[in-house]
């Protein structure tokens, strides 16, 4: 051991002895470093100067480089998805529904009568840490040049409008723009060369509930591995934000087609709703690694959007649901149905054998809370309502989706925080 470690230090010795052009160089360039101090380091690049670590203990993302778009960290430990619901009449909401005019009459639940503003004025607070506060000059500088993509169901594009709400109010009129092409919708900050955008892929894989406006489909089918059919259009963007859950939920099997959708004799097996999901999940990571560039992109994975359908859950009464409900369910145990959590367990699965960094937004259970914030029978309506509908309200109320302003904006602060101080 001893003299073979001594006779390789000695053979360095003689390579270095034995090149006396290398010992010039090198003579020449102490020369110059000492004659022009600082311009030696400008010719030759900085040298990386070292800060002291900080005391703390080592946690994921100490072993890796900061993440792309990262300019800060959230506080050691802090878990920004467990906290409670505090009241804020101040600072929230974080824009009026009226001077965002992207979102959608589905969504606009002033305009279309509800009663009282109470939803619109909560903050999430963590228990361990405060959320930054969403800047949106900072957000607007760090997407020029770049590609920001929603990817998911109705729910996403909630999410999507949300941020745009956010945004928008920094761009004057003739630089902005929203324009949507079948399944993709682009807000385009013109001045900035940015675009916001939405692509509409409820299941993320081929599926017969593609078609961006004709999509309700009761009859489901989903094709196996088909995610390319769609992930081509997402291949050039700079941060992605997935999501799917509601449509794998039928309370039956999911049909899912192994051919294609052109063959005469389709071949359908029928899978329960988790192994469907931890398909589609399966295949998303897959394409993630492949078509993502961890240096330069982020990927970021909304979890299941809760739905308030059913009154008994939380101590209601029997037969109502999320309808004139204008309060937060207070018990910070409460989950409600229980699908979410099995297929909550297939994402933390899957997740974690992700090589790529996906950054799950666990919003379940902050929503969980938010019976009141859901647009209810507060939107604008497909059909025009019959006459026992109008006599029972909840018979037709929409607990599924959120008003904007309101509770999806939360979702964004949260975004923000993950994507600039992970
Ligand atoms: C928001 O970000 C911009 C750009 O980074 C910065 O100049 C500004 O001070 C920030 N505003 C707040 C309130 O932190
Ligand atoms: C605008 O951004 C795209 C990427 O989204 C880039 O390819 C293009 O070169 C940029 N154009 C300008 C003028 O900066
Ligand atoms: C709505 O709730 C309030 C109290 O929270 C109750 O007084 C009222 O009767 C309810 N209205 C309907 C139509 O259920
Ligand atoms: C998301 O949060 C819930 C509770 O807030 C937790 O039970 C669940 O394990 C989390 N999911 C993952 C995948 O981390």
């Amino acid at each position: 051991m001893k003299t073979a470690a001594l006779s390789s230090s000695s053979s360095v010795l003689r390579k270095i002895r034995l090149s006396p052009y290398l010992l010039t160089l090198l003579a020449l360039l102490v020369l110059v470093a000492v004659l022009y101090g600082e311009e030696f380091f400008f010719i030759f690049g900085k040298p990386k100067i070292k800060r002291p670590d900080p005391p703390v203990s080592r946690t994921d993302h100490d072993k890796t480089e900061r993440p792309p778009f990262a300019v800060g960290r959230t506080e050691e430990g802090c878990d920004v998805f467990s906290g409670r619901w505090v009241r804020d009449e101040l600072n929230r909401p974080l824009y009026e529904e009226s001077e965002c005019p992207y979102i959608q009459p589905q969504l606009t639940c002033q305009e279309h009568g509800r009663p009282e503003k109470e939803y619109q004025h909560w903050r999430w607070q963590p228990h361990g840490c405060s959320l930054p506060r969403f800047n949106a000059t900072l957000m607007l500088e760090m997407l020029r040049g770049k590609r920001m993509m929603f990817v998911g169901d109705s729910l996403n594009r909630g999410q999507y409008v949300s941020m745009v709400c956010l945004l928008h109010r920094l761009i004057p009129e003739h630089a902005k723009s929203m324009e949507t092409f079948d399944s993709l919708t682009v807000f385009t900050a013109k001045e900035y060369n940015a675009t916001i955008e939405f692509y509409w892929a409820p299941f993320l894989l081929e599926s017969n509930s593609d078609n961006a406006v004709i999509h309700r489909i009761t009859d489901r089918i989903v094709r196996k591995g088909s995610i390319n059919k769609h992930g081509q259009h997402w291949k050039a963007a700079d941060i992605i934000v997935f999501n799917t859950y509601l449509w794998w939920v039928t309370g039956q099997k999911i049909k899912i087609l192994k051919g294609s959708f052109d063959d005469k004799e389709k071949e359908i097996i029928e899978l329960t709703t988790e192994d469907a999901y931890r398909m589609a999940m399966k295949s998303m990571v897959r394409w993630v690694g492949k078509n993502m560039d961890p240096k330069n992109t982020r990927v970021f994975f909304t979890s299941m959007s809760p739905t308030h359908v059913k009154s008994i859950e939380w101590g209601g009464e029997d037969g109502g649901n999320c309808y004139n409900e204008t309060t937060l369910i207070e018990d910070p145990t409460y989950w409600g149905s229980d699908s979410k959590k099995s297929l909550m367990k297939v994402i933390g699965e899957v997740f974690s054998q992700s090589k790529f960094p996906i950054t799950f937004l666990n919003i379940t259970q902050l929503s969980n809370y938010r019976k009141d914030a859901h647009t209810s029978i507060y939107k604008k309506q497909w059909n025009p309502l019959t006459k026992e509908q109008l006599a029972n309200p909840a018979s037709y109320a929409d607990c599924t989706h959120w008003c904007l302003p309101g509770l999806q904006d939360t979702w964004n602060e949260l975004l923000f925080a993950k994507l600039f101080y992970p």
